[in-house]
């Protein structure tokens, strides 16, 4: 069983896709703030849900960073986190939807074997759980997350957006001792889709093909605008990480949060010299073909379904 914390945007979706693709049952999704504001996030996974036939439950986590903002890439992704080149996820109105804090603790009190966690959005609700709830630590195999980065940032020139978004959940984090596996911006950007998987999608004869091929497009002129011939696919990365671990390689290393920097606020620091205490493993090489060939495939069979 998988945990899966997603601040719902396009590849937190593929991302779920996949995992749904894969053979791993999903006990349980929490939602964060983060592509939007909580209340677009919990939108988008009521739409996501309707469009895909998901069954999972869903849950109410923090609407703010530990320290109270609520910084989203609106500039670059709209006020609702998923932009498209002409058809939107349908507009269902989400449920109501009961603590995600609440709903967590008892997936993993309820345990036999530690669970995994993966971890697609800013990380407040993991270091809530880390902070109120140390003794079921030992009840997680390992949160793989989707963030941080070690050299070039992409919400700013030094940090990656699910980090900045709220760097002292990534402290918090990091100091809990909990399994982390870090798949961060420069892992994602040795994968990449581009124009022309969205003509393949579009392709697809099937109702659901041309929203999904909207979204993708939509997705893909992120970099396409910034004179880019591909977009890396961030959250389908750490989904890889978890359903096919042997397509990428990790290293231990001890990574710190900046968070004082004027400039670096919410950049990770990578140590691997030989007297650094390692406190993650962090992924040094995907086997990208793989991991498109996985992102790809899921989003055809969820296109077809
Ligand atoms: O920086 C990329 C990350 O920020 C992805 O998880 C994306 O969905 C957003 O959450
Ligand atoms: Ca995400």
């Amino acid at each position: 069983m998988v945990w899966i914390d997603t601040d719902m945007g396009f590849d937190d979706m593929l991302a779920i896709m996949m995992v749904t693709a894969s053979s791993r049952d999903i006990a349980g999704v929490s939602l964060v703030f983060g592509n939007a504001p909580l209340e677009e996030v919990r939108g988008n996974a009521a739409g996501a849900a309707g469009l895909l036939g998901w069954r999972f439950p869903f849950f109410g986590g923090a609407d703010a960073a530990i320290l109270g903002s609520v910084e989203t890439p609106a500039h670059v992704l709209g006020p609702t986190g998923i932009p498209t080149r002409g058809k939107s996820l349908p507009k269902v109105p989400p449920a109501p939807l009961s603590s995600a804090f609440v709903a967590l603790t008892s997936w993993l009190e309820g345990l036999d074997a530690p669970g995994e966690i993966l971890a697609l959005g800013p990380l407040t609700n993991i270091a809530i759980l880390a902070l109120a709830r140390p003794d079921l630590k030992p009840k997680i195999s390992r949160v793989t997350w989707m963030g941080g980065g070690a050299t070039r940032g992409n919400h700013t020139a030094s940090a990656e957006f699910n980090a900045y978004a709220d760097p002292e959940a990534v402290a918090i984090v990091l100091a809990s001792g909990l399994p982390l596996r870090v798949v961060d911006l420069d892992l994602c950007r040795q994968v990449q889709v581009g124009p022309e998987d969205v003509d393949a999608l579009q392709a697809v004869a099937s109702p659901k093909a041309p929203l999904l091929a909207d979204l993708l497009g939509a997705y893909v002129d992120i970099a396409l605008h910034r004179g880019r011939p591909g977009m890396a696919l961030y959250d389908p990365t750490a989904a890889a990480a978890l359903v096919a671990p042997d397509a990428f390689v990790f290293e231990p290393a001890r990574v710190t949060m900046e968070l004082a920097g004027t400039h670096t606020r919410g950049r990770t620091v990578v140590d691997q010299r030989p007297q650094a205490a390692p406190n993650a493993e962090w992924g040094m090489k995907a086997d990208a073909a793989r991991v498109r060939a996985l992102a790809l495939d899921a989003l055809m069979e969820a296109a077809r379904a």
